[in-house]
């Protein structure tokens, strides 16, 4: 019993120590999506504690998060209840966390080469759109 008290302890603990740090962002991806885990990698040398769940279909997780065909990219991620699709790099995510506006959440439809995860020998111009459930697309900021 006195373990037990101690390990919620620690572990309420370490839930204040983590939200101060830094947020949590959950992440459904592809098991063979190579540039998902170079996204995930990206977030944590950011500052994210990322929890990826490989699954077999992300169409699901598009749908229940209000993701849009015309929207959609590889990877969906969730974070203090706001969505998150596709290359969306961290310095937006960490603006869309400071200013929390009343949105569903952010999204760089594609995949545009340039864009976190997506490095190559070419950067592709590109904007992360904000989103929202009665389908209003706002530009967030562009690259
Ligand atoms: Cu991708
Ligand atoms: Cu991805």
């Amino acid at each position: 019993m006195k373990k037990y008290i101690g390990s919620l302890f620690l572990l309420g603990a370490s839930l204040i120590t983590m939200s101060a740090m830094a947020a949590e962002i959950t992440v459904y991806k592809s098991p063979t999506c190579g540039c998902c885990k170079k996204w995930v990698s990206h977030l944590r040398d950011n500052g994210f504690t990322v929890v990826a769940h490989d699954v077999q279909s992300v169409v699901p997780y598009k749908i229940k998060n209000g993701v849009t065909q015309e929207l959609a990219s590889c990877h969906t991620a969730t974070v203090n209840g706001y969505t998150i699709e596709g290359h969306v790099p961290a310095s937006d995510i960490k603006r869309l966390l400071k200013e929390k506006p009343k949105i569903t959440g952010l999204a760089v439809p594609g995949m545009p080469m340039g864009s976190p995860g997506m490095e190559g020998n070419r950067k592709d111009a590109y904007n992360v759109v904000s989103f929202d459930a009665d389908g209003n697309l706002k530009v967030f900021s562009s690259y």
